[in-house]
């Protein structure tokens, strides 16, 4: 592509060192619907003749359907899935081939790529969050039920119902869809035109080329657009946070399958044996999106590592951009359906959910608010109740069994409905606020779901 300025064939090292189309070549449908809405405005500028432009489309659709069909040869000499398209084309229609990369540079051809792969990928990855979202209210529905201990520190705080649990998730979730459509809003300008990074001498109709490829506006700054690369940070950045919300939803998925938990059962289906330990059944799902998290959040800080030292415009470097890319979107958009189709396997053990939130100590907020009511000042009101739990510790028993007498020497405002305060089921019932876990409330967030998600 470049013999003109050459004397000697670059070196086969460089050559492999270089090369880009064995991973690259994921970008060949967007490389081909650049180049054919790019030809449509080399006709327009009378660049093309209808009949050339027609050869160039009809060449590049039958590379496509070779590419699809897996009968097309990729070439390392030819780098890149930009220059393996256009030489191929060239080859097999001849001049009119050459006139293709008229007014434009691989520079703005692969920020127009990218984009477009990322505009499909948020796509995809929108739809999949989707998909995780109803797998979580599915559940939290099955079990509307059942009441778990919630936790501060991993140290039992307070009752919740197991699907408000779930329902923190799904809000997560939300908010990563929601950064996920910011981020296409924001890749959605169209580079080409852009040339190298000083457009070019040869005026060609960027927005023809834009609305051909369903883009609402044209980049406005030639440098910018050749050496950006926010749009695909925005996605890494979105993609890690998906990861990370993943990962803690595996370690809550992993500690209630254990047996000092037992809340939750994993279908077989999504469990696995262990070849030594006959009675292992392991929640691999989650622990390996839990690993993955480690790569996705790696891909971002690698891909704004290589960025921080470039100057304008274009570098090499950015080439780098892409592995980073890939396995990110790849990894997401697998664990994704794989951690939903396991949450469709999931049940919950009513058995071991309400022995563990019997445990009174989870109503100790409960009897303050009490004291709170009775005129006690929260702060006092919290002492008292502390000096309660401290009491139960030295008697070795539980708060209920507090007698009216034990509870009246800490404070005088104790009356003898004290006792009927100490229920889960009244616990629950008084967390009416926006938010908290009523039962009332809960129920409505479920059908809100259901309902927006449906
Ligand atoms: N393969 C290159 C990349 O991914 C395409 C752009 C190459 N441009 C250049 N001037 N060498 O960034």
């Amino acid at each position: 592509m470049w013999k003109g300025r050459f004397q000697q064939e670059t070196s086969a090292l460089l050559q492999q060192y270089s090369e880009s189309i064995s991973f690259d070549w994921r970008l060949w449908r967007h490389d081909l619907a650049g180049s054919i809405a790019h030809s449509a405005a080399l006709e327009k500028a009378g660049l093309l003749t209808a009949e050339e432009r027609a050869q160039i489309v009809a060449g590049l659709r039958e590379i496509g359907a070779e590419i699809e069909a897996g009968t097309f040869q990729f070439k390392t000499e030819l780098e890149d899935i930009h220059m393996n398209l256009e030489a191929e084309l060239t080859r097999r229609i001849g001049a009119a081939g050459g006139k293709l990369h008229t007014a434009r540079s691989r520079n703005d051809q692969v920020a127009l790529d990218l984009r477009l792969y990322l505009r499909d990928e948020a796509d995809a990855l929108a739809a999949a969050l989707r998909g995780i979202q109803r797998a979580l209210i599915a559940l939290g529905a099955r079990h509307a039920d059942i009441i778990i201990p919630g936790y501060t520190h991993l140290q039992r705080a307070q009752p919740v119902y197991f699907a408000h649990h779930l329902l923190a998730y799904v809000e997560m979730f939300d908010r990563d869809h929601g950064r996920i459509l910011d981020a296409r809003t924001r890749m959605n300008v169209m580079p080409l035109g852009s040339g190298a990074l000083a457009g070019s001498t040869i005026l060609l109709d960027r927005e023809l080329i834009a609305r051909e490829l369903g883009f609402p506006a044209v980049t406005q700054n030639s440098m910018d657009a050749v050496s950006d690369r926010d749009f695909a940070v925005e996605v890494l950045a979105a993609l890690a946070l998906i990861a990370v919300h993943l990962s803690r939803l595996s370690e809550d998925v992993i500690l209630w399958a254990s047996s000092e938990f037992k809340f939750i059962t994993i279908s077989d289906a999504f469990t696995t044996g262990s070849s030594l330990m006959p009675q292992k059944k392991n929640p691999d799902v989650a622990e390996l999106t839990r690993g993955k998290t480690g790569r996705v959040v790696g891909n971002l800080v690698a891909l704004l590592t290589t960025l921080k030292g470039l100057p304008m415009t274009y570098n090499r470097d950015m080439q780098e951009d892409k592995e980073p890319v890939f396995d990110s979107v790849d990894t997401v958009k697998a664990a994704l359906p794989v951690f939903a189709a396991m949450l469709d396997g999931i049940s919950a053990n009513a058995a071991s959910c309400a022995a563990a939130v019997a445990d009174p100590m989870l109503l100790a907020t409960d009897l303050a608010d009490y004291l709170v009511n009775r005129g006690i000042p929260f702060r006092q009101a919290h002492e008292v109740i502390g000096k309660a739990v401290a009491l139960c510790g030295q008697k070795n028993c539980e708060l209920p069994q507090l007698t009216l007498a034990d509870y009246q020497t800490l404070s005088s405002a104790f009356g003898a409905d004290v006792f009927q305060m100490l229920t889960v089921e009244k616990s629950m019932a008084a967390r009416q606020a926006i938010g908290a876990p009523s039962p009332q409330n809960v129920a409505a967030q479920l059908a809100r779901w259901q309902t927006a998600l449906a």
